[in-house]
């Protein structure tokens, strides 16, 4: 009697190539699956801080009644609209300012400090600013005042409007540290 064909799928010679197309479509569809996320995760990494607004980056801070008659610093939070790849938040914190008032005019100044990045804090005089961190010391309108304040720079001071009569807006921006001139990131 004679034994029975093997199935013509059971082949030892196709196994191995109907493994390798299988594997090469589960590469394929998971790649494809995949590529969303990836361009999306990208464009976020890329651009973390992407904020609504549509104004060169002003944002209202507060009115001047707000900002003290007597020249002395006050410190501003800043919020505004900003979004990442999946969820735009409405009034988020995205840092922080100090306005004084020279005059008419107000000025504003970044609350990071230009040497390293941490966040700068009002003499107990309120005759200038000094940084917690490694001892820079800034005069009231920013500039170093001890040469050795390690911050290459002044504190960054930023664009004020006065719109509608008393509103303070800021052009806020941030600025990498460690240089001697004011670099926007
Ligand atoms: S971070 Fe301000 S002095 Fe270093």
């Amino acid at each position: 009697m004679t034994p029975p064909e093997p199935p013509e799928d059971s082949s030892p010679d196709e196994t191995p190539r109907r493994d390798f197309l299988s594997s090469l479509a589960a590469i394929f569809v998971g790649g494809i699956a995949a590529l969303p996320p990836l361009v999306i995760g990208a464009v976020a990494a890329l651009d973390p801080l992407r904020r609504g607004g549509g104004d060169g980056g002003m944002v209202m801070v507060t009115r001047l009644a707000g900002v003290p008659d007597t020249g002395a610093p006050r410190k501003f939070g800043i919020t505004s609209t900003r979004s990442d790849a999946w969820t735009t938040y409405r009034s988020a914190p995205i840092g922080a300012v100090y306005l004084r008032k020279e005059g008419d005019a107000v000025v504003a100044l970044h609350t990071v400090c230009p040497h390293a990045g941490c966040f700068v804090g009002v003499k107990s005089d309120e005759s200038g600013f000094a940084c917690p961190c490694h001892g820079s010391s800034f005069a009231i309108d920013g500039a170093v005042d001890d040469p050795d304040s390690p911050s290459p720079r002044g504190m960054d001071a930023l664009d004020v409007e006065i719109r509608n009569g008393d509103e303070v807006w800021v052009r806020f921006q941030n600025f990498l540290p460690g240089r001697e001139e004011k670099t926007p990131v």
